[in-house]
């Protein structure tokens, strides 16, 4: 009998029960007085953790829905747009941006690699007309975290608009909006934000906004004009996720009572003791060193592990939910997520799991070796993060 399953996909992510409580409120006015100071406090919240003083939009629609609010309001038809990606989240903005009639310069770095500020300084180069340049912080796909910084260092300096797909890095990960120069931000309330996938936070620079009056692709749900003007009022241009609101305000209070720097270290720190867990169980991490996510960890199965089964045992017989691979590493790669509420023991206990489940399946034995390297790794950091 499993009591209780361990989420660990990137997302959607475990609830905590104050957020579940949060979320199950009674339904309010969306045009009333409660609801304005929800939206407020969401809006608030959501911009300290893009760090931004520029507009911040709350969308109702899934992370995609924001991707496509910023291609439909900042291009027009026929437009050349550069995309730099480097797996299947970047192929999904690039889609978008291709749905909208966009002109593509692709630069895509290999799969479990980063991309490279030189080769993107390389592409705009070569390519002045493209004003707006996509990028992704966080490849959930292959567990890659690029360097944001530096990319859009390269792309200010070459006087190019910075569009970033942050779903699954935003509140996980510092972004640092405003001091790094990201013209538009994208996040999602079922990745770090603890909260039910349905909205959709967008953070829009002055210069996005002068984009915006200039581009001519067909938008009206999406419409950041629509969305900034009835915020001003205190509401949303149409019926907004207002549970999911209340989950997000829920989540973004327990964020802020840990503190975002302990929220980002403890991201990082079980990310290193999960990547250090699956090594010593012997699989191959599949993202370039240094650039291995805080939120996704990936791997490659050893030979002769198929990941469906895999993934299928220790769903049915351990209760622990691990995502595989996506486009063309699918049934290539295991992907397990930590990025919300994810303690310690969480880290432990998924590690127990997947090497029973390996010994299972007659791949390797368990003798704990992965828990032991977590563990000690865990300790490690504990002893050096206490107090004198
Ligand atoms: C990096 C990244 N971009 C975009 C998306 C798409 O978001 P959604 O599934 O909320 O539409 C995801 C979702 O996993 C993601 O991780």
């Amino acid at each position: 009998m499993i009591f209780q399953s361990q989420l660990r996909i990137p997302g959607p992510t475990p609830l905590p029960e104050r957020v579940v409580r949060a979320a199950s409120r009674p339904m309010i006015d969306h045009r009333g007085p409660e609801f304005a100071e929800l939206l407020a406090d969401v809006t608030e919240g959501a911009r300290r953790a893009f760090e931004t003083r520029n507009d911040l939009l709350v969308l109702t629609a899934s992370g995609s829905g924001g991707l496509e609010s910023a291609v439909a309001n900042l291009v027009s038809p026929g437009d050349q747009v550069v995309v730099a990606l480097c797996g299947n989240f970047g192929e999904r903005f690039a889609g978008i941006a291709a749905g909208y009639g966009c002109e593509l310069t692709r630069l895509e770095a290999e799969w479990g690699q980063p991309v490279e500020p030189d080769d993107l300084a390389r592409v705009l180069e070569a390519q002045p007309d493209a004003r707006v340049v996509l990028l992704t912080h966080n490849e959930t796909s292959t567990g890659v975290t690029n360097r944001l910084a530096e990319l859009a260092a390269v792309a200010r300096s070459a006087q190019r608009l910075v569009v970033v797909d942050g779903v699954s890095s935003v509140s996980s990960m510092p972004i640092e909006v405003d001091r790094i120069g990201v013209d538009v931000a994208v996040s999602a309330s079922q990745k770090g934000w603890m909260a039910p996938p349905g909205i959709a936070f967008v953070s829009v620079s002055e210069r996005a906004w002068e984009f915006s009056e200039r581009a001519r692709s067909p938008r009206y749900y999406f419409d950041w004009k629509a969305a900034r003007k009835q915020a001003q009022g205190g509401s949303t241009p149409w019926t907004p996720a207002v549970s999911v609101l209340y989950a997000v305000q829920e989540g973004i209070r327990m964020m802020e009572e840990e503190g975002l720097p302990s929220v980002y270290a403890r991201h990082r720190r079980l990310a290193d003791a999960m990547g250090a867990g699956l090594q010593a169980m012997g699989l191959q991490l599949f993202a370039a060193e240094g650039y291995r996510s805080a939120t996704v960890t990936s791997a490659l199965p050893m030979p002769g592990l198929e990941v469906s089964a895999y993934r299928r045992l220790l769903r049915e017989k351990y209760g622990v939910v691990i995502a595989g691979g996506q486009g063309k590493m699918t049934g290539k790669l295991i992907r397990v997520g930590h990025l919300g509420a994810v303690s310690d023991g969480d880290v432990v206990q998924v590690l127990w799991a997947m090497e029973r489940a390996l010994e299972d399946l007659d791949m390797a034995p368990t003798d704990g070796r992965s828990m032991a390297a977590a563990a000690a790794f865990l300790a490690e950091e504990a002893t050096a993060a206490a107090p004198a």
